[in-house]
């Protein structure tokens, strides 16, 4: 299945009960603090690259948070208003199921597919995967004093290794669901990796729920990641503070500008960090130092915007057929109700 799996896996469980169960994975890959993406990143040619995992210490997870609040930032409102208008359907449709989310945070979204499976009496079972154990945790004791028939069986660790190490199965089948259009920070060769991930991870007849982001006019996109208030820059700045922070580094935070711009070939909203001037840095924990001309630009983002049409042809190449769609009045954003079935192997 999963190759790496052959590498030692550390497992930790703590708060075995009857309704809550954790369950924490550290491999070498997850633990990977070398900074060896940076290094390659930031020396790449033509364009050098921070990953977007940089973004979220603690600092940048609150901004996060606020982003999503944003009067310019529809995404996130707009998803809930789907999830809330579509989710009795959802549960009507995949019947008994336990849920799976994949990068589950706050696990506020989740909350109306409970309430429509709690309304039709449905047995209640949460699996949140995130990479955060004190969010996790905080969020399953939440939802376990809201919802006095729910079981959590909670897995703090990647996507891959998680859903690679998913509890046995309680309840007839599975979903899993990703939302928050998470997927649109996966280039196109990643996502065809991540639909195989959730492919191999689901029986035929389980199901996947996917929240993503479509293609609409350049102002309105370009507004969501330049938003008045200086919350994104403040989030795509914070970036070199962390690696400062991590790899001992002297990134001056002043000599950087925020641009975030719509490529209308790549359909994807991209986020730079701009030079304002000719400028040298240092990470010394990496034995790194790096020359920036003015007006030479870092890649920190990138965040696809999906055509349905061709979105659907993925998913059905990767045995995940779309059921059933939702989307806003405005057709913004969309939820996509795929269920797996086997691939036959041809050749
Ligand atoms: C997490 N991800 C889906 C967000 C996005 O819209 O691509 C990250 C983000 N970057 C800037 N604003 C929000």
């Amino acid at each position: 299945m999963v190759s790496h799996l052959a590498n030692p896996v550390s497992i930790q469980r703590d708060l075995q009960s009857d309704r809550l169960h954790l369950q924490h994975f550290a491999s070498p890959q997850a633990e990977d603090c070398s900074g060896q993406d940076v290094l390659e990143g930031l020396t790449r040619h033509p364009i050098k690259t921070i990953p977007a995992q940089y973004f979220y210490d603690d600092r940048g997870s609150q901004l996060f948070e606020q982003i999503c609040t944003l009067p310019e930032y529809y995404p996130t409102r707009t998803e809930i208003s789907i999830l809330a208008s579509s989710s009795a359907a959802i549960a009507q449709a995949i019947g008994p199921c336990e849920v799976v989310e994949l990068g589950s945070g706050n696990s506020s979204k989740i909350r109306h597919l409970l309430n429509a499976q709690q309304t039709l009496n449905f047995p209640l079972r949460y699996l949140p995967l995130d990479v955060s154990g004190s969010i996790l945790k905080d969020s399953a004791l939440g939802l376990l004093a809201d919802y006095p028939s729910l079981t959590i069986a909670g897995v703090v660790a990647t996507y891959e290794l998680g859903l690679a190490h998913l509890p046995p199965l309680q309840l007839p089948k599975r979903i899993i669901c990703f939302f928050g259009s998470t997927l649109g920070n996966l280039t196109p060769d990643q996502c065809d990796r991540f639909f195989k991930l959730i492919h191999r991870s689901l029986k035929p007849g389980e199901y996947f729920l996917l929240g993503v982001d479509l293609q609409k006019s350049t102002p309105i996109l370009e507004a969501a990641y330049n938003d008045s208030q200086g919350i994104t820059a403040a989030f795509n700045l914070n970036m070199l503070q962390h690696l400062n922070w991590r790899f001992q580094g002297n990134f001056c935070l002043e000599n950087f500008s925020h641009r975030a711009i719509y490529n209308p070939q790549a359909q994807q909203i991209e986020m730079y960090l701009d030079s304002r001037t000719d400028q040298r840095a240092t990470l010394s924990a990496l034995g790194l130092e790096i020359e920036l001309a003015q007006g030479e630009a870092i890649l920190t983002e990138i965040s696809r915007k999906f055509d349905l049409a061709s979105l659907r042809q993925d998913l059905t190449a990767a045995g995940l057929p779309p059921q059933q769609i939702w989307q806003d009045p405005q057709g913004w954003f969309a939820l996509i109700l795929c269920q797996a079935r086997s691939l036959t192997r041809r050749g």
